[in-house]
């Protein structure tokens, strides 16, 4: 994918979480249009933080995963939140923290939704090929994290 398609999805990702009425649907749009823009994401889905030692999964587009609720501190999910930064894995095969979601996962990138210091879940991204996420997918990822975070902060109490 080119630097302006990637564009272009940013500027289309920025408006559905914009325009969506409430924070499930920006969600919910945010990783359709993730899994439909780029190819090689194979599974694309969002934990989003139960208290302050799950995640628990949201929405999501691939195969069904079996974890639907990760301990802070376990599988990559885990370390991500409890490092609060983006982990990128080039060969999950490699890496002893991976908790296994297909067979056919080759590498894997975590980005935390954060409120200021508070995590508020992640984005979560598999690929079926080795080394798929780089610099462009931190730059494509990080602000819209962001901006679901603004959109989830809103429906805090
Ligand atoms: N691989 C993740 C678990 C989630 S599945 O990929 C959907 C991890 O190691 O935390």
């Amino acid at each position: 994918m080119t630097d302006m398609d990637r564009r272009d999805l940013a500027r289309a990702i920025s408006s559905a979480i914009a325009a969506a009425p409430d924070a499930d649907a920006a969600l919910k749009q945010t990783v359709e249009l993730l899994k439909d823009g780029i190819p090689d994401y194979t599974w694309v889905g969002i934990y989003l933080m139960e208290g302050d030692r799950d995640l628990v999964l949201g929405p999501f587009v691939g195969q069904p995963s079996p974890h639907t609720r990760i301990p802070v501190g376990s599988g990559i999910c885990g370390a991500a939140a409890s490092q609060k930064a983006t982990i990128v894995v080039d060969d999950v095969n490699a890496d002893s923290r991976y908790l296994a979601c297909s067979i056919d996962t080759k590498s894997e990138i975590v980005v935390p939704i954060m409120d200021g210091s508070r995590v508020l879940g992640e984005i979560d991204i598999d690929s079926d090929k080795p080394a798929a996420f780089g610099s462009a997918d931190r730059e494509l990822l990080e602000p819209i994290a962001a901006l679901l975070a603004e959109r989830l902060a809103d429906r805090e109490p």
